[in-house]
């Protein structure tokens, strides 16, 4: 499975693409609405959100609710497109509206405009803004739909905004009832005033997003090869989402410091399966997934667009000049949770239907069926007469 995305933040519409789609999946649209409108909630949020009310709309690889096997196209149209027709023009106009040439430290304005070889930052600012993330999440609800199919279920919660910590608590009515996303309602009190705080300062606010996969089918990915460990492949993914800094698989950054005997997850015998007493893991060894939950966490750094702009300089003249401002979120972590999940989502459904197979839903999970019968554990296996495994060195 492939996922390409393509539009500008201001242009008429998002579009993502979608190859390697099993056929017959059944496309609930109003599950992959219900996710872009999460991606726009969040205190911290700026006007943009006020102005689009994002929808999907499926123009390609869906037929009577159902996948056909061809690329699945989604469409998202960009509401606030009519204010900006002269400044995104396709055409080139007779008035253009002036460049933006004053860079923003911490954004793409600079390494994009010397890599491209642009002299207007606007054309970097359309593409590297994270308005892009809407064809994600909407990718990444279809990818959902794909992990559900097996009982795999993607779950995100807000650990920190700012200096605010919380434990996740994985309950999800209260995270999808707290405007920052946060399960603690105490927690997220204080997350709201530090984000108020830095508003009021003309400032921002980064922090880290929790993820959490349920019920994953272990032995997706390899160690056969590095390009195909999972552990890497989701760090790359989520590392890709706009002002994503840091990524930790289990509490990698906590066992660094400590001996591996308190580090490692047990195995012991549970009803029948091999299983764990914890899962420090975060679900991965030798990039497979193991059965267990995979567990990670994602480091956001402050947006970079500041009411109070830094020292920068002018692309054009080369003078010192204040970067440029304009209409931008204040903090954006609870929005990010939703992207997170979606980026984690495309990643397990990749892995997914590379092992089991992505021409069909029915083929798909025949073998999903085959292989889960041969996951008893060693001496167990049907036809080979039971071992008492507790007993296994
Ligand atoms: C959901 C979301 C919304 C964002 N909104 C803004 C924004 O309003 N203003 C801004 O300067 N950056 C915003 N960003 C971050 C920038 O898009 C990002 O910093 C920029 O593309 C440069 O890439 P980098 O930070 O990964 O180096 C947002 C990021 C996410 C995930």
């Amino acid at each position: 499975m492939r996922v390409l995305t393509s539009g500008e933040s201001h242009g008429p519409r998002l579009i993502a693409l979608l190859d390697g789609v099993p056929a017959g999946l059944g496309i609930d649209v109003a599950a992959i609405d219900r996710d872009l409108r999460r991606r726009q909630l969040g205190y911290g949020r700026g006007a943009r959100q006020k102005i689009e009310r994002d929808q999907v709309r499926i123009v390609g690889g869906v037929r009577q609710g159902r996948t056909t096997g061809a690329p699945v196209a989604l469409e998202i149209d960009n509401r606030d497109a009519p204010n900006w027709e002269r400044v995104m023009s396709v055409e080139a106009v007779v008035d253009p509206p002036p460049p933006v040439t004053r860079l923003r430290p911490g954004h793409a304005d600079l390494a994009g405009a010397m890599k491209f070889g642009l002299h207007d930052v606007r054309d970097v600012i359309e593409r590297s803004s994270a308005r892009e993330t809407a064809a994600r999440v909407a990718a990444g609800a279809v990818a959902k739909q794909i992990l559900a199919l097996v009982g795999t279920r993607v779950q995100s919660e807000v650990a920190t905004i700012g200096d605010v910590d919380s434990e996740p608590t994985w309950d999800e009515e209260a995270v999808e009832a707290s405007e920052v996303r946060c399960g603690r309602p105490d927690r997220g009190a204080e997350m709201i005033a530090a984000i108020s705080a830095a508003r009021d300062a003309g400032d921002t606010l980064g922090g880290v997003v929790a993820l959490r996969a349920t019920g994953v089918v272990p032995g997706l990915g390899s160690y056969a090869e590095w390009d195909r460990r999972l552990d890497g492949r989701i760090a790359q993914a989520l590392c890709s989402i706009q002002a994503a800094k840091g990524i930790e698989l289990g509490d990698a950054f906590a066992q660094a410091r400590e001996r591996g005997s308190a580090v490692h997850d047990p195995i012991v015998l549970r009803d029948g399966r091999f299983a764990r007493t914890r899962d420090r893991a975060g679900g991965l060894e030798g990039g497979v997934t193991n059965g267990e939950d995979v567990l990670c966490r994602v480091a956001f750094k402050p947006i970079s667009t500041l009411m109070k702009p830094l020292p920068s300089v002018d692309l054009a003249s080369g003078e010192p000049a204040p970067a440029h401002v304009e209409r931008s979120d204040v903090c954006v972590i609870p929005a990010a949770g939703v992207v997170a999940e979606a980026m984690l989502a495309i990643v397990l459904a990749e892995a997914l239907v590379e092992k089991f197979g992505d021409d069909d839903v029915e083929t798909l999970m025949a073998s999903v069926e085959r292989y889960r019968a041969r996951l008893h554990p060693l001496g167990s296996r049907p036809g080979q007469g039971g071992g008492d495994l507790t007993e296994m060195p």
